[in-house]
């Protein structure tokens, strides 16, 4: 009979412990905040920009598998995917939504009023009707443009380019963030009298035939930040290597996948500033009177082997800026 006392006992005090460490793991995971981060597809400068987000998180004291859970999702350019990952989000309760591309920002914006979204590097936040007004976006909305140094950029391609007559550019008709840039970048050579070319695309099975018109027809090909083509860079840049037609892309890493050179703005800050915005909103801040954030400065990205496919010399202070203030790829 005592034996069955103590047993008891026993009993109860395994059921007392493991009943205050469940509670103790409620209370823990109330505690630690969701984040869902919609990623559009898989691209270089996309993939860099989710990198950046968690390295921006951590900076501000948010650590993943720590103090913040991140529900990952990738939708593979799928739209049936943007919808179904949103409302995830919002079923799990996610205490903020971060949106990779345009699409995937657009998603998140319906699937909730109330969820903070943070966009992360869409290039017209105003014009995608995103937000009311990128000064004050109003709503649940708010994030990090990546809109490009489009002068800088004309710029730079006539300093390397100063025989060109016709300049080309290629984009995705169905792409927000790259029509935007091409209304802009075609404004921006009327004015500086740069004969423009525009080639558009339906998708990336297109890519290819419209490459082969264009190379015969421009002297170099410019490319605005552009899902699409940034997920092939390799079939345009293989084209237009072949006929000697360099390809200036608006980012780093499309210069890294075969670009000849931009004055870019780096997509990996871009994440980290995103990453901080989406921590200032986790600690209190209200996407409503939060401005979206510009990165104004691009940096010098040169790629120096694919110079040397096209017989091109680069000036010598592009380089040199380039090794002090950007980045060189061999
Ligand atoms: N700005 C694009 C959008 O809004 C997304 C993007 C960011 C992008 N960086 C890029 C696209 C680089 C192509 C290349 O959809």
């Amino acid at each position: 009979m005592k034996r069955m006392y103590s047993l008891i006992a026993l009993l109860l005090i395994f059921l007392g412990f493991a009943f205050v460490k469940e509670q103790h793991q409620t209370a823990a995971k109330q505690a630690v905040p969701t984040v869902g981060i919609l990623q559009l597809l898989s691209h270089p400068a996309l993939d860099a920009i989710h990198k950046g987000i968690i390295h921006g998180l951590a900076e501000e004291g948010y650590h993943v598998g720590k103090n913040v859970k991140i529900d990952f999702q990738n939708a593979q350019n799928d739209q049936s995917n943007l919808k179904t990952m949103s409302a995830r989000f919002v079923n799990e309760d996610a205490d903020a939504m971060i949106g990779i591309a345009t699409p995937a920002a657009q998603a998140l914006a319906n699937a909730s009023s109330k969820t903070p979204v943070v966009l992360g590097a869409i290039t017209d936040p105003e014009g995608a009707h995103l937000v009311k007004s990128n000064e004050h976006p109003g709503n649940n909305v708010t994030g990090v443009s990546d809109q490009a140094p489009l002068k800088s950029q004309l710029q730079l391609i006539q300093k390397i380019m100063p025989q060109m007559r016709t300049l080309g550019i290629i984009y995705t008709s169905s792409d927000d963030s790259a029509t935007a840039q091409y209304h802009q970048f075609a404004a921006l050579c009327k004015k500086e009298h740069v004969r423009l070319k525009a080639y558009s695309i339906a998708n990336t099975n297109d890519l290819n035939q419209v490459a082969q018109e264009m190379v015969s027809q421009v002297d170099a090909i410019y490319v605005p930040t552009d899902n699409t083509v940034a997920s092939a860079m390799q079939t345009l840049v293989a084209t237009a290597t072949a006929k000697k037609v360099p390809v200036f892309p608006a980012v780093d890493t499309m210069v890294k996948a075969g670009g000849l050179a931009t004055l870019s703005i780096n997509q990996y800050k871009l994440g980290v500033e995103t990453g901080k915005m989406t921590a200032a909103i986790l600690k209190g801040k209200k996407p409503a009177d939060t401005p979206i954030h510009f990165e104004r400065t691009g940096e010098m990205t040169v790629n120096l082997s694919q110079a040397k496919k096209l017989g091109i010399t680069l000036p010598e202070s592009v380089i040199k800026e380039a090794k002090e203030n950007g980045e060189v790829f061999k």
